[in-house]
């Protein structure tokens, strides 16, 4: 039997609406496809990330840092290896020199969730040690996805008073800026209050951190009231990436 196909089909190129909404699912489909196994490269990369030994087996120079009087030794390990003494140290320095800080935030200071985010299972440590194994400094870092891109976000950079202002601050996120690069992330991510004026002027001064497209202030979501920004430092795999969404909300304001 001969199939009666409509004149408009049989006289014109132009797409039938039936064939115009056929399209324009296909198109869709591609697009979740596409976007699905991007997400699915961004994931591969935090994972390998993840299961490193130790990201700075590659760097032995910097597992060593001897300048302007001090004698230390770095190592990175995830949260699983350190000691209970080790972690309890970490908390009582993080608490001694943020406390106040988030009591002047619209956060609080809430020692259980912070407890819990240190030991969460995701958790990487930098750690700093004295000629006597005693720690000093630390950072905490993940590897994460955030608003669809593999990132390097650092938790806390925290050292003790006798070790700063002699360059170790600016040697770890150096060396967080190295492993992100590394392992492929995009960028280093962290949070820092607004009214923590010397580790503001340290991000964004010294260490040329930018406002991340995803802080408040970009956002447009409460800019001025909350008292933090989200900083961020591309690696060379995320020059020149810009999102969509760039200056939407993107989960980076009043968490
Ligand atoms: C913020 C912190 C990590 C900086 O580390 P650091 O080792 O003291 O800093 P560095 O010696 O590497 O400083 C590098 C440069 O950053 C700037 N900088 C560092 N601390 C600063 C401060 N308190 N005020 C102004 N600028 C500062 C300076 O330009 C400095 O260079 P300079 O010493 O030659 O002037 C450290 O002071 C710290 O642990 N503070 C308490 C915890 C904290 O606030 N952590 C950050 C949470 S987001």
């Amino acid at each position: 039997m001969r199939r009666v196909i409509p004149l408009a089909a049989r006289c014109s190129t132009v797409p039938t609406l039936q064939q115009r909404k056929s399209n324009k699912a296909k198109e869709k489909k591609q697009k979740r496809l596409e976007e699905r196994a991007a997400m699915d490269a961004v994931c591969a990369k935090v994972e390998a990330a993840n299961k490193l030994e130790d990201p700075l087996t590659a760097f032995p120079v910097f597992k060593k840092y001897d300048r302007n009087g001090l004698d230390l030794t770095i190592e990175c390990r995830r949260v699983s290896a350190l000691s209970s003494d080790t972690l309890e140290w970490a908390y009582e320095l993080t608490r001694s020199n943020m406390q106040a800080l988030y009591e002047q935030s619209e956060w609080g200071w809430k020692e259980r969730e912070k407890r819990e985010e240190m030991r969460d299972d995701r958790a990487w440590y930098l750690l700093a040690r004295d000629g006597s194994a005693a720690p000093v400094a630390f950072s905490h870092f993940r590897f994460d996805v955030e608003c669809g891109d593999e990132v390097l976000y650092c938790y806390e950079v925290q050292l003790e008073s006798r070790v700063r202002r002699k360059g170790l601050g600016k040697f770890l996120i150096q060396i967080l800026q190295l492993i992100a690069n590394s392992t492929q992330m995009k960028k280093v991510v962290l949070t820092v209050f607004k009214h923590n004026h010397g580790a503001y002027q340290f991000f964004r001064e010294a260490l040329q951190f930018e406002i991340d497209e995803t802080s408040p202030s970009m956002s447009g979501c409460c800019g001025d009231d909350c008292s933090y920004e989200i900083l961020s430092r591309r690696t060379k795999f995320g020059e020149g990436v810009q999102h969509a969404h760039s200056g939407g909300h993107c989960g980076g304001c009043c968490h």
